[in-house]
């Protein structure tokens, strides 16, 4: 997620812009960019190496500007490159700015600049504000910010500064980070706590609506209507490694917690009153029309999305669809033809089988839909239509918010699709969307019944072995949830779907053995009960999971973790929460290096 730093000072800003952007690497990046504003002028550092980089640009090293802000990029708005690494200016060089966030509205804002003759050097979102700033700006910073902001909508952290105010920093906040460190002769801003407790421990919050004008000396934080804000600062207890995980002692749980706001940010992004708009994608509903197959290809966690997707996909919209694992896909002769849509799943966007498997659907005349989280990457690259999720960078093995980002994709997917196909009632498919858009919140509220799922993992130990069992979204979630558990937490387990149990599995069963089973999905509850009836006989543990008022299986299974109701297509954007969280705890349990499992790796770029 990209990485924010501002100083206004008495003495050199670079050395503060560039410790703080090292101290934000953690955070992950494709380019950076500092801003000095020295001599009323700026002058402008980017790369799109490491911000090591930085201090080699010619200059650099010497510029003593007292004013700057620093930024390191995570491409959203096109792809990595010095024109869209920040910070960007206004035309007329008098606003230099640095954005963490998306500008929702961006393009009509570009196009309005754009025919009152106003030129971009960029592709990004970000580039509409200092260029806005011009637009406004009569002399009164403050007023100028104020009257941008109110034009953008989405996501916002800004670090602005002026050629005409040499001693101030204004910050913005909006639905991201954003804090102010009070130092001696030198008050500074970033996008989280890491950049600031080796400067100073004292910290101002803002919050979203809010701007505040800066200089060496003093802090004014502003409401959104310009009435000028009491602030108490607060004492940062974090040293540096803590910072970075947001006080969290792994980076899972940290991005666990994320998991909220990337759905929403994935989501909410792409809506324009009820409207769902892909912006840049060549699918539309006459090219939708011709398809008469699906084909999602992916691995790990992202297959298990894709299953979920199979079953969300032909719901809504009656096309056959398959899920195949990429390693398998590629050898095996696929019969893909220009009828076939491949969706392709990928977190990284360079997983080599994955990237594989796509280059061989195009091969045979398939158009690629790729669903990843790294713009610029090399999925991304070879894809007729990306749509990314904006779950910002994962730094745990074990995906988490990944994951939840990539079901969000295809739950708008399938929306969008439906609604141009009319291949299901409107009444019903308005109501889907409109379940996705509480997904959030109630997301929330299953990460809050963590200390529930502690217990849960604690009281259920170091099993050799156990099992998750589920039907139809209830198995995806199921497979998902096993191999979170085998790999951070070294446990084995095996995910069925519950009707194949008899077919064999059943052996397995024992006095004993944790079974857990996997209950949101209403319509075939009476089903699944059947099967944990069948375990409990043969003297399993069972702990299930069940939406909210279903209070029937808690005759039958010795603990309940309930989920809030949603739609049944939804249900597994809440149930594989709790199976993050077990995971994770069975992992704290066994002393396992949680973001950092044994023989894994992030990203598997070989086959
Ligand atoms: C999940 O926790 C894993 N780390 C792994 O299964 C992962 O989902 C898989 O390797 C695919 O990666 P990708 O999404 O980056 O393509």
């Amino acid at each position: 997620m990209c990485g924010i730093v501002g100083f206004a000072g008495k003495s050199a800003a670079k050395d503060f812009l560039f410790e703080g952007l090292h101290r934000l690497e953690y955070r992950g990046y494709d380019s950076a960019g500092i801003a000095l504003l020295n001599q009323d002028k700026f002058n402008i550092y980017k790369t799109v190496e490491r911000v090591q980089a930085l201090k080699a640009i010619k200059g650099f090293d010497n510029d003593g500007g007292a004013l700057g802000i620093g930024h390191t990029r995570w491409a959203t708005h096109g792809a990595p490159s010095v024109e869209n690494a920040h910070p960007h200016t206004s035309e007329n060089m008098k606003f230099a700015v640095v954005h963490n966030g998306i500008i929702e509205n961006y393009a009509s804002l570009k196009a309005e600049l754009e025919a009152e003759g106003i030129s971009f050097k960029s592709q990004t979102d970000t580039e509409v504000i200092p260029q806005l700033l011009q637009k406004y700006y009569e002399g009164n910073l403050i007023e100028a910010v104020r009257e941008v902001t109110a034009r953008l909508e989405g996501s916002y952290a800004l670090g602005i500064i002026c050629t005409d105010f040499p001693d101030t920093l204004v910050a913005a906040k909006h639905f991201s980070p954003l804090i102010i460190g009070l130092g001696e002769d030198a008050n500074i801003i970033a996008s989280d706590v890491t950049a600031i407790v080796s400067h100073t421990k004292k910290v101002l919050y803002i919050e979203d609506g809010e701007t505040a004008l800066i200089t060496p000396n003093s802090v004014t934080v502003y409401s959104a209507d310009g009435t000028a804000l009491e602030r108490t600062p607060s004492v940062v207890g974090w040293d540096v490694a803590a910072a970075e995980k947001g006080g969290y002692e792994h980076f899972m749980m940290k991005e666990i917690h994320e998991q909220p706001d990337a759905v929403s940010q994935t989501v909410e992004s792409r809506i324009r009153g009820r409207e769902i708009v892909f912006e840049d994608i060549k699918l539309n509903g006459e090219s939708l029309k011709n398809i008469n197959r699906i084909s999602i290809i992916a691995c790990g966690s992202a297959y298990h999305a894709g299953m979920v997707g199979k079953y969300v996909l032909e719901e809504t919209l009656r096309i056959p669809t398959e899920v195949d694992l990429a390693s398998e896909f590629r050898y095996r002769n696929p019969i893909v033809d220009e009828k076939t849509l491949t969706i392709v799943i990928s977190q990284s966007g360079e997983t080599a089988d994955t990237l594989a498997a796509l280059k061989e659907a195009k091969k045979r005349g398939s158009h690629v839909l790729s669903i990843v989280n790294v713009v610029g990457s090399s999925i991304a690259k070879a894809s007729d239509d990306v749509i990314y999720t904006w779950a910002g960078p994962e730094i745990a093995v074990a995906t988490t918010k990944g994951y939840s980002t990539q079901l969000s994709v295809l739950y708008l997917f399938a929306v969008w699709a439906a609604r141009m196909l009319g291949t299901m009632e409107s009444e019903k498919i308005e109501a889907l969307f409109d379940e996705l858009r509480l997904l959030p919140k109630k997301i929330k509220r299953v990460i809050e019944a963590e200390p529930i799922i502690k217990q849960a993992a604690k009281k259920c130990g170091n099993p050799h072995s156990l099992f998750f069992i589920g039907r139809n979204t209830d198995y995806a979630v199921a497979l998902e949830a096993s191999l979170k558990l085998k790999e951070i937490s070294y446990i084995h387990s095996e995910a069925y779907a519950a009707g194949e149990l008899k077919h064999g599995t059943i052996s397995l069963i024992e006095e004993g053995r944790t079974v857990i089973a996997l209950c949101a999905c209403e319509r075939l509850f009476d089903k699944l009960l059947s099967n944990v009836k069948e375990v409990r006989a043969r003297g399993a543990d069972v702990l299930a999971c069940a939406t909210e008022g279903n209070t029937v299986i808690e005759a039958e299974a010795q603990e309940v973790i309930y989920i809030p109701k949603t739609h049944p297509l939804l249900s597994a954007s809440l149930e594989v929460i709790p199976f993050q969280l077990y995971a994770y705890y069975a992992a704290l349990y066994n002393g396992c290096d949680i973001d950092k499992p044994r023989n894994l790796a992030k990203s598997v770029t070989v086959e």
